[in-house]
């Protein structure tokens, strides 16, 4: 028997034209497209050629156009300032059409970069909106990342403008954003032409003449700008994730696949109506908050929620229901480990009782992989759905979900159900060949790559083909190693390479390591992802330093967390590290990083054949008992 998603899925694989071309249909464009797809360009694809539409209008103007311009389109609420902000669609669309006028009085016009470096407030999201408008790019830099970081963002964007905001607050700790910014700056070879700061009342930031701007001030003599028309090809945004190197890497998305594809998923996926109130407790500075505080909700019509706080301590792990009492939330979406904090500070959910939350049918958790435990306390204690489902970054959207909106299937613990319409998902060996069910492998997608996923990396075809496309042929690479069992349900177990996942944030040990390799008095180091019960993984550190080095191993140790504090920024967590004499190799000089984490865990391990002297592993063990981790196996 087929259902709802068995149809859709069929034929957006089989006529993937006829699928995404009948969705389209449901948005807004001032030119139609030539093609869906066109795939003259293989491994290049592209979706809506010759289209010409505007994001910014189909998330606002068209709702208003419709009638429904007095809903509410966004809530803004901020625990940690005690504020609450309603905006209809009117007021938002009036507030973005000023804000685009602001950006083209600094000069930003269609094709340009803008930098967006700014805390969870709704100005953030309205400089995004604006740039959509104007059909200028925007690249969101996430606000826990260092200084160094948004050089490097600065170096590849190339921004015109720079929009951030004097502080953001972190629970009660007020962390002033201009010093880092002004440091950025300082650091980058490109300059933006002008930056333009929204003062916050809980930290004054200090302007540069001529090259500083205040948004009230600005906001306050704009004049409104229409939207801009652009290609269903043009790009919307460069959101930098972490790669293998310290060098991020800039996915692209497109306007017109990405407005298609997400519209689609918030019924399809997430069952939301126009109208629903839609809450995605995340960072606008991650793919999650691009895609599902911003976009999706406001091209569905409905109320998206942007969440100044923590799921704990802002003020307890009652917030959560708090807001979806208060708002009427129809689904939420976070990442497990925001539910295993609020576990942890509430065990019996015991501040569930306080709220009404009989408005709440399903709670979506990505981001990393879902823990039975924690799936069963959420589903025994909110007695609705939990969905969990898996995407990257580079994909924009769901890969596999339980697609809500089409068919609900039982839910099997560790699994993000079926593949999503669009995405071919295959497990394959080293030689690109099949798997058997159930049998571990390489995850890939069969290309195209369905409408919303990433084009292309920013001005880099050439390490787009090399980080995705070139190791299995015909295929994107996932980086995630799984499996797919009989019926259809995808596992995801681990990543392939040096990617860890930290509280749900995405970080390179790789990118650790060459920071730690900078400390004058370390000679070799290593740094892997080691399992913590709040926060799924965090970074630990190995080194070894220099011969002749007699300065106080703790001093060392803590200029190397500092430094990566400086370097990468305090969202990587990175809290630990120890001395060791060695690094336990193979013969051929590879470090065992899979087996020192296994030390590290306190599970099982064999002893590799391959390994160069394994009484190292004895020396590794006693230096992770001294700082509480690991035991002989
Ligand atoms: N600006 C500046 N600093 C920030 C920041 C921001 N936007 N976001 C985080 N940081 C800092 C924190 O203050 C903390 O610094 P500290 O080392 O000085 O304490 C550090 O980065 C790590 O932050 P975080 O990962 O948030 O850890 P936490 O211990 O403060 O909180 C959780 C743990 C689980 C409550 C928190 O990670 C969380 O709410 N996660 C939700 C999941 C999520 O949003 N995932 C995104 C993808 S869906
Ligand atoms: P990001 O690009 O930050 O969204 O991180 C993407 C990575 O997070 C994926 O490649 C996975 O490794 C992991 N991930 C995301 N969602 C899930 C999930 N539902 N289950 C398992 N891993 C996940």
């Amino acid at each position: 028997m087929t259902n709802l998603y068995d149809k859709a899925y069929e034929q957006s694989i089989n006529d993937p034209n006829a699928f995404w071309g009948n969705i389209a249909e449901s948005c807004h464009w001032y030119k139609k497209w030539d093609k869906v797809l066109d795939d003259s360009n293989k491994p290049f694809y592209r979706w809506f050629i010759g289209g010409e539409m505007n994001t910014c209008y189909n998330a606002l103007d068209l709702h208003i156009d419709n009638g429904i311009g007095d809903n509410t389109a966004l809530i803004y609420d901020s625990p940690v300032t005690n504020t609450k902000k309603k905006y209809s669609f009117f007021e938002l669309r009036d507030e973005v059409a000023k804000f685009a006028g602001v950006l083209a009085s600094r000069n930003v016009k269609k094709g340009d970069r803008v930098i967006i470096y700014m805390p969870m407030i709704a100005e953030a999201a309205i400089a995004m909106l604006a740039c959509a408008r104007l059909g200028a790019v925007h690249s969101v830099v996430f606000g826990g990342f260092a200084a160094n970081e948004l050089a490097t963002r600065l170096n590849d964007a190339k921004p015109k403008v720079i929009v951030s905001a004097s502080c953001g607050i972190e629970i009660k700790k007020v962390i002033a954003y201009k010093p880092l910014l002004d440091k950025a700056i300082e650091l980058a070879e490109v300059k933006p032409e002008s930056c333009i700061i929204f003062q916050r009342p809980q930290e004054q930031a200090s302007m540069i003449e001529g090259r500083d701007f205040d948004w009230e001030q600005m906001m306050a003599s704009a004049t409104p700008h229409d939207c801009v028309p652009v290609k269903a090809t043009d790009p919307l945004y460069i959101l930098y994730t972490s790669g293998t190197t310290g060098d991020p890497k800039g996915v692209v998305r497109d306007n017109g696949g990405h407005l298609v594809a997400l519209k689609w998923s918030m019924k399809a996926v997430y069952n939301m109506e126009q109208g629903d109130v839609y809450w995605a407790a995340s960072d606008i500075g991650w793919v999650v908050g691009h895609s599902y505080i911003v976009y999706a909700p406001l091209f569905q019509g409905c109320t998206t929620i942007l969440f100044e706080g923590k799921p704990v301590g802002t003020p307890d792990a009652g917030v959560f229901w708090r807001i979806i009492s208060e708002h009427k939330v129809k689904a939420l979406f976070t990442a497990p480990t925001a539910f295993r904090a609020i576990k942890r500070d509430d065990p019996k959910a015991e501040l569930m009782k306080d709220y009404d939350i009989s408005c709440f049918k399903t709670l979506f958790l990505a981001g990393e992989r879902l823990d039975p435990d924690t799936l069963f306390w959420a589903e025994k204690n909110i007695g609705v759905p939990v969905i969990d489902h898996w995407w990257q970054t580079e994909t924009g959207w769901a890969i596999a979900a339980n697609c809500m909106g089409l068919h609900h299937f039982q839910v099997k613990p560790g699994s993000p159900t079926k593949a999503a319409p669009g995405w071919n998902i295959h497990v394959v060996d080293a030689e690109t060949k099949p798997v058997k069910a159930g049998e571990i492998g390489a995850i890939v997608i069969k290309l195209p790559l369905p409408p919303g996923a990433l084009p292309t990396l920013w001005q880099n075809d050439e390490r787009y083909i090399e980080a995705y496309l070139k190791e299995f042929p015909g295929y994107y690479k996932t980086a995630d190693a799984g499996y797919i069992d009989e019926e259809g349900y995808v596992y995801v177990m681990t990543r392939t390479d040096d990617i860890i996942n930290v509280a749900g944030h995405r970080l390179s040990t790789g990118a650790m390591e060459e920071v730690l390799a900078n400390h004058p008095d370390v000679a070799e180091c290593a740094v892997m992802g080691v399992e913590n019960q709040l926060k799924g993984q965090i970074p630990l550190g190995f080194l070894v330093l220099n011969a002749g080095v007699t300065r106080d191993h703790n001093e060392i140790v803590k200029e190397t967390i500092q430094m990566v504090r400086d370097k990468i920024g305090p969202v990587a967590a990175f809290k630990t590290a120890t001395v060791v004499k060695r690094l336990p190799k193979t013969r051929s000089g590879k470090i065992l990083r899979g087996t020192m984490q296994k030390i590290a865990e306190k599970k099982d391990y064999k002893v590799p054949a391959t390994i160069d002297d394994s009484s190292i592993l004895g020396e590794i063990t006693d230096a992770l008992g001294k700082i509480g981790y690991g035991e002989k196996a």
